[in-house]
């Protein structure tokens, strides 16, 4: 049946998301993955016991639950945001990616990102008709007179920024760099959504504050999620902004789904609650530390020569370019017939002409040490065969 009439143009031109198209070969036992952003299945907390938390049965409040509300707010004092009068919890911070495109977004609007972002982010301006266009980024992030020169060209609507720790660049921008941006997004006043959800697995000692934080005159969106540290099935994230954008946010969250699945939101509220959440972290970094540290002697000792990379002071991934002419693409293919999930580093550039496939991007957080070796050595194999290939 022809089905194309029915479809609106957005919908219909929409691309399926590689990573989510991959998730099904990683939950096969004989794969080795490192191509999703999960945490560790075994440092999820046990969840608490549902009979506790049978006031969420019935309706609740679009906002969110008002102890958990609390929490979150807590939180964000903790990261020096302390300005918000409100917060909005969501279904994981995908859906304040959509709120926040709905909200502002339209056919008209031009968004910046950064280049590579994170792909699903792009999915979702998309969805809204929005022009995306990438901005040059280095191991700080954005490149300053790239971002200068765009703003002026494009004159967009918002920017879309990871600074802590970037999926996939693993990029961490550093306090300058979030002054310089923070100053070019007062002077054009335009919106800053800023995307935060690996923050707290932070490996090294930095603290450096949201850039939404930084901003006095212009507006800023501030996105957190407990995906990355507690359960990301239970889909439960938040979203804190200024106070004027608030009350139209909370009515888009309303007209999509009332409000967020409640026992969901009571069981990381409960989690919150019980004293052991700041323990937890500090269990979640010393793991996810030594497994990066494992993943970075793996690369020198299997690729050094041929591959480069940085090592991320936090997050989930390593970015790794490929040796000259090598195809992520291919790559990705070939060590999947290995038994190997790798994700190839083409989709995460959002504008066409960027278009990039010279990297892979590498999960270290799921897998065991073990594995994790394995996986990389086999991986060593197909980059090396493949460059054979190209010489030959
Ligand atoms: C940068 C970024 N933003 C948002 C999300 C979505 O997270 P959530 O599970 O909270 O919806 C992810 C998930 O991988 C991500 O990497």
């Amino acid at each position: 049946m022809d089905i194309s009439h029915l479809l609106n143009s957005s919908v219909s031109n929409m691309e399926p998301s590689l990573v989510r198209e991959l998730l099904h070969y990683s939950q096969q036992p004989n794969i080795i993955s490192l191509a999703g952003g999960l945490p560790d299945d075994a440092l999820m907390p046990a969840y608490p016991d549902v009979n506790q938390l049978l006031d969420s049965r019935q309706y609740g409040a679009s906002d969110g639950e008002a102890v958990l509300q609390q929490h979150i707010a807590q939180i964000l004092a903790g990261r020096g945001l302390d300005r918000q009068k409100a917060v909005l919890v969501t279904n994981g911070s995908q859906q304040g990616l959509d709120i926040v495109s709905r909200s502002v977004l339209d056919n008209s609007a031009t968004i910046l990102t950064e280049q590579p972002t994170y792909l699903a982010a792009c999915q979702v301006f998309r969805l809204q008709g929005a022009n995306i266009q990438g901005v040059t980024s280095d191991e700080f992030g954005m490149s300053v007179k790239d971002f200068e020169e765009k703003l002026e060209e494009y004159k967009p609507k918002a920017v879309y920024m990871i600074p802590n720790f970037q999926n996939p660049s693993g990029h961490c921008y550093s306090l300058e760099r979030r002054k310089e941006i923070a100053s070019l997004l007062e002077k054009k006043n335009v919106l800053l959504i800023e995307d935060d959800p690996y923050g707290e697995l932070c490996y090294e000692e930095i603290k450096l504050p949201p850039i939404s934080s930084m901003l006095k005159t212009s507006s800023w969106v501030y996105l957190g999620s407990f995906s990355k540290v507690l359960w990301p099935g239970l889909r439960v994230g938040y979203m804190a902004c200024d106070e004027e954008l608030m009350p139209y946010f909370e009515k888009v969250k309303q007209a999509t789904d009332l409000h967020t699945n409640r026992l969901a939101q009571m069981m990381v509220s409960h989690f919150l609650g019980s004293g052991q959440y700041l323990l937890h972290i500090a269990k979640l970094k010393a793991v996810y530390k030594k497994k990066r540290d494992a993943m970075a002697d793996a690369l020198l000792k299997y690729l050094g020569n041929q591959i480069s990379y940085r090592i991320p002071a936090g997050g989930m991934f390593f970015w790794v370019r490929l040796p000259e002419g090598v195809s992520s693409m291919l790559v990705m293919e070939r060590a999947l017939q290995e038994q190997v999930l790798v994700l190839p580093g083409k989709p995460f550039f959002s504008s066409d002409h960027m278009l990039d496939d010279a990297y892979l991007r590498l999960n270290f957080t799921r897998v065991n040490e073990e594995d994790l070796d394995r996986a990389i050595y086999t991986l060593s194999l197909v980059v090396k065969g493949l460059s054979v290939d190209r010489v030959g």
